[in-house]
């Protein structure tokens, strides 16, 4: 079944906007819910929140008027957006449990992408952040259980294993090894773009998440993982923005943005097993394909370009959520090792002492303990081991087995 929201009709936008109670979602029941359809929420409303943020800068970047008025319009039905999902997260799931609902996303998401990317340069990218947030998981799980206490199985229901990843403290990279090769709108499959901003706008929720909430607990061992961690979800924001085409004009952004926001709802409607939820995925995306035709109507007026040269002929194959453990364990046993030099890939083992890698980690570690490691060596005093859920066997890295269990 092939669906192009070019040659769809969306809702107009003159009745796009809602009322305070439309907008008021009731939220799911954090114990109940499919841990799937929290990770797609958690995924909307960083898309939203990057539609939102990118239409201001296009407005700051541009002196037209009539361009800023229709960017105020489909700006504040994003805005609507945002709310109605963003508030469908009870007030009753703590902050702690919310992170690792974003982890989760960071794992799972970011798995799916990087195996239906056709670009292999471009998958290892993905499989590199992969494991980083996976030991995130990891590092917060951990501090889960000794807080409130809670077990994160709770929270992904089984579906996402929880051991270390690349250690956190080893991830910490001078920032001029956070930037990669860049693609082309017009010379790259158009899956690529897509991919790569909806990555872009995981991470950066995820990053604006642990700026605001990260200095919210009391207990200094949770500020500290959360200001370490929000450092590397920096580095990850420069990664994966450094993917995309900085060549594109505003309008080229702009369509390639709304016709993202289609895919997703797209997605999501086609795999969600929550009906309420699933209306409203519906409910958006025929919004989105409204903006989207507004989109591609400025980008022929001001750049005189034809959009579907930078768009796919038809949806591409739904971005779905889905367990992907053996193949994290695969990508643990022969990537856990790599570090990033310039634009590269390598064994860390293969730095110089000169390198700036070595520089870095001791600017940010110097004589202070760590918090992602003194969050596990905690966690040992308090409960007498680690915490983890390893459900299809000991982890496939030596080093990084499990000496005792709490
Ligand atoms: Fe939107
Ligand atoms: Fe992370
Ligand atoms: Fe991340
Ligand atoms: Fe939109």
């Amino acid at each position: 079944m092939s669906f192009n929201p070019l040659k769809e009709r969306g809702v107009p936008l003159e009745r796009q906007l809602r009322n305070w109670s439309e907008l008021n979602s009731q939220p799911y029941d954090k114990d109940s819910i499919d841990p799937y359809s929290r990770c797609r929420v958690i995924v909307m409303n960083g898309i939203e929140v990057e539609a939102a943020m990118y239409s201001h800068q296009f407005s700051r970047h541009s002196a037209n008027l009539e361009l800023k008025r229709k960017l105020a319009m489909v700006r504040r039905v994003e805005q609507q957006q945002q709310k109605a999902v963003n508030w469908l997260i009870p007030g009753d799931e703590s902050t702690l449990e919310v992170t690792i609902g974003f982890e989760q996303v960071a794992v799972d998401l970011t798995a799916w992408v990087a195996q239906a990317e056709p670009d292999p340069v471009m998958k290892r990218v993905y499989e590199f952040g992969l494991l980083e947030d996976f030991d995130h998981l990891y590092r917060y799980a951990n501090l889960l259980d000794m807080t409130e206490p809670k077990k994160a199985a709770a929270i992904v229901g089984g579906l996402t294993e929880i051991m270390p990843g690349r250690p956190t403290i080893l991830e910490h990279r001078h920032p001029h090894d956070d930037l990669r090769r860049p693609l082309n709108l017009y010379g790259s499959d158009p899956l690529s773009s897509l991919h790569a901003l909806t990555i872009m706008c995981a991470e950066q929720q995820t990053m604006n998440f642990y700026m605001t909430i990260g200095n919210r607990p009391i207990e200094p061992i949770a500020r500290g993982l959360y200001l370490e961690i929000g450092q590397i979800e920096e580095q990850h924001v420069t990664q994966y923005e450094s993917l995309l085409d900085a060549s594109a004009t505003w309008c080229e952004n702009l369509v390639v943005h709304e016709y993202n926001e289609c895919y997703l709802y797209y997605s999501f409607m086609q795999t969600e097993v929550d009906p309420r939820l699933k209306a409203l995925w519906e409910l958006h995306l025929g919004m989105e394909i409204e903006h989207l035709r507004l989109a591609c109507e400025l980008m022929r007026d001001m750049d005189r370009r034809d959009p579907e040269a930078i768009l796919p002929p038809e949806m591409p194959e739904p971005v779905t959520f889905r367990p992907n453990k053996e193949y994290v364990r695969k990508v643990l046993a022969e990537q856990v090792e790599l570090t990033a030099d310039e634009l590269e890939f390598v064994p860390l083992s293969s730095l110089p002492k000169s390198h700036r890698y070595h520089q870095y980690q001791q600017a940010v570690h110097g004589k202070s303990s760590v918090p992602s490691e003194a969050v596990i060596t905690e966690h040992e005093a308090r409960k007498g081991g680690e915490y983890r859920l390893e459900s299809e066997g000991p982890h496939p890295v030596e080093h990084l087995k499990m000496e005792n269990a709490s």
